[in-house]
């Protein structure tokens, strides 16, 4: 943690933004008007939380109200205890029931053959009961209960939302792998997890090309013997191979299986879903989250942050991955909760031209765009034609979350996408908090390019030191939330210690998120970045660990380091540095080599976008990796920190003149 003294803050950004005038008019009024009101409403919901949560819960339709609303007992919060309530009864059939069945629920867009001919897809909620309620059934007929966990390994269609939705309404956790994770991803997953069924896809489009989902499925059951099912959903209708023992078609379970499935009763604490994501040490964790907490939560922040409204034209366009949590809570569970039409894309973003995105807002009159600062970063470099060319009067509010976003791309963002006229909401949140934590809300919250400004409703977030002593103001610390909240992880599958000790054991009493952060004299948050072993690639998590055994599970390899580095697109790039075995040339296309072992291992993602191959690593004496002078050496700095425990100052020199 020393080395948080070593960021000290280079950002000195003045420009402030007040809500665009005319904004609320644009959505149909705004929830949180001004400062003043958000203020006023934080105080009341940091001095009485269950009071507060428990107005904002009796939005949702339960089976059983609770008894009590929160229970904790650090690290564990139980809320709403004793209700019983489902997550997809309260995203289809409480609309449905409310006469709603014929309004959009879904509006897709797969990938075109080219821009003006695109495949859509308008599903309501009264479709999607019925496809949801034959999936449910299909998977009961293939022996899936309540607690059991279903694997999702698909890609980006409308049956990927229906597949989660399904095994909300039956009780069943469901694990939602990323459809760029390889092989091995699926057999570490499913084996942690115990899941014995999973849903794929024949394959899914990406830039013209069949991504071999089914395939990456067989391969993974080859090397485990945990999965039993599969259910196969047929999107490109390329050859596949089939185990008739083990393979279903989609279409065929959906056609017979009965379109009425009651939802099943879960209790508030029941687990939802599982997601798992890179943490310091080891393999992936599997965060878990509860139905009751995470979709009260999540409801809430998807209206505050959004202006969602459901009666006003709105369509709202996350454009995530369901594979990540982004999709879970913002494309998915926090939308549909709020019966707003939530549009899902198959591709790419500069596929089949750079204009794809701004073709699809156009089409579709999209109101809030919730992007990625990697995402913008591209699009300022594919140039401001693209977005040009399409009418983009429709949107009214821009999101962006992932990574720290610079004040270049927030401005660009501001200008050419928002036309100067829509709020830009800069969201600050995690895999394990569920949904949004820190955030601008939109007609209430000026902002400023690069902080994600203030904490939700019930968000008690603080800057502070390891036994919890607040930091003064532009003051780099550890980023911590001393009071829990609905949405919080529950635990880690499976590891109940992992959980205490990466969450709880940094800052005495507290929740420590991982980040580190100051505080302006506004009180405006500013995230500085991970103090963990994690990084953050184009807004996609990976653990720098998991990536060197990776590496080291190559057979030229005897040692590996990774960092990250400084990526203009990426945000941060992976750098490897790798001792190679004896004998071994270091060439070119064992580079080659060990970048494609490693995509075959986790998945693309995780590709070093640099290799330097080495005789040694710097030590210290006492044999850790000096993985800040890696740091510097792969951003091109000239490291100023203490190396007087270095073992070999001559690693450093030689890694230096070695350019790449
Ligand atoms: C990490 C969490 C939240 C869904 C996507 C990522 C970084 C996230 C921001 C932001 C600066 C951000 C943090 C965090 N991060 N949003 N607005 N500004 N940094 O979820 O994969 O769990 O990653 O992403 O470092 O800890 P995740």
């Amino acid at each position: 943690m020393s080395e948080l003294n070593d960021i000290q803050s280079v950002l000195t950004e003045n420009r402030i933004f007040d809500p665009p005038a005319g904004f609320q008019e644009k959505l149909g009024g705004a929830w949180v008007e001004s400062m003043e009101a958000y203020r006023d409403l934080h105080a009341k919901s940091i001095a009485d939380p269950a009071g507060f949560w428990e107005s904002v819960a009796s939005n949702l339709q339960w089976f059983k109200p609770w008894d009590t609303v929160l229970e904790w007992n650090l690290p564990d919060a139980r809320w709403f205890i004793g209700g019983t309530i489902n997550a997809c009864y309260n995203c289809v059939d409480r609309h449905v029931e409310d006469g709603h069945g014929d309004e959009v629920a879904i509006v897709w867009e797969g990938e075109p053959m080219d821009n003006d001919d695109p495949d859509i897809r308008h599903l309501t909620y009264s479709d999607i009961q019925d496809k949801v309620s034959r999936c449910a059934n299909a998977l009961k007929s293939l022996g899936v209960g309540k607690g059991d966990v279903v694997t999702i390994y698909m890609g980006m269609v409308p049956e990927l939302s229906i597949a989660c939705l399904a095994c909300a309404r039956i009780g069943a956790p469901h694990s939602v792998i990323f459809g760029g994770f390889s092989s091995q991803a699926i057999v570490d997953r499913v084996e942690d997890a115990d899941s014995r069924v999973v849903i794929t896809c024949d394959g899914a489009w990406r830039r013209g090309s069949v991504v071999p989902l089914k395939a990456n499925v067989d391969a993974a059951a080859a090397k485990t013997k945990c999965i039993e099912k599969t259910i196969v959903f047929k999107r490109c209708d390329n050859e596949i191979a089939w185990d008739d023992a083990r393979d279903h078609w989609w279409h065929d379970l959906m056609e017979e299986a009965d379109a009425e499935c009651p939802c099943e009763h879960m209790d508030s604490e029941d687990m939802l879903f599982l997601l798992y994501t890179s943490g310091s040490t080891g393999k992936p964790k599997g965060i878990m989250h509860s139905t009751g907490g995470y979709m009260v939560y999540t409801m809430l922040t998807s209206r505050f942050t959004f202006n969602l409204r459901p009666d006003d034209g709105q369509v709202f366009w996350c454009t995530a991955d369901v594979g990540w949590i982004t999709g879970h809570s913002y494309i998915i569970y926090g939308i549909m909760a709020n019966r707003v039409p939530t549009l899902m894309y198959e591709g790419a973003p500069n596929h089949p031209e750079p204009d794809r995105f701004w073709s699809i807002v156009d089409r579709h009159k999209v109101t809030q765009f919730y992007t990625a600062p990697t995402a913008i970063r591209a699009f300022m470099k594919w140039g401001d034609e693209h977005p040009a060319k399409h009418d983009l009067s429709s949107l009214a509010v821009l999101g962006t979350v992932g990574e720290p976003i610079n004040p270049e791309a927030w401005m660009w963002y501001h200008r050419v996408i928002g036309q100067e006229r829509c709020p830009i909401v800069d969201t600050w949140w995690q895999t394990e908090t569920g949904a949004i934590m820190m955030t601008p809300l939109p007609a209430a919250t000026p902002t400023v390019p690069g902080s994600c400004t203030l904490p939700f409703f019930g968000i008690d977030a603080i800057v502070c030191d390891e036994q919890g002593n607040e930091k003064p103001p532009n003051t780099g610390g550890l980023l911590s939330i001393r009071q829990p909240w609905p949405a919080m992880l529950r635990g880690v599958h499976g590891d109940r210690q992992r959980f205490i000790d990466t969450y709880f054991s940094t800052v005495d009493g507290m929740y420590f998120a991982g980040d580190s952060a100051r505080r302006d004299e506004r009180g405006y948050f500013w995230i500085m970045g991970r103090v963990d072993d994690v990084i953050n690639v184009s807004g996609h998590r990976l653990g720098t660990m998991e990536v060197e055994s990776a590496l080291v599970s190559h057979d030229a390899v005897v040692e590996a380091a990774v960092v990250g580095m400084p990526h203009e697109i990426k945000g941060t790039g992976i750098a490897a540095f790798v001792t190679l075995g004896g004998g071994v040339e270091a060439c070119d296309e064992l580079k080659a080599s060990l970048r494609e072992h490693v995509a075959g291992e986790i998945g693309a993602i995780a590709k070093p976008d640099m290799i330097r191959f080495t005789d040694a690593l710097p030590k210290t004496r006492s044999g850790k990796i000096m993985r800040r002078l890696l740091r510097d050496v792969a951003s091109g700095k000239e490291s100023t920190g203490d190396m007087t425990t270095i073992e070999d100052f001559t690693v450093l020199a030689k890694l230096r003149d070695d350019e790449d």
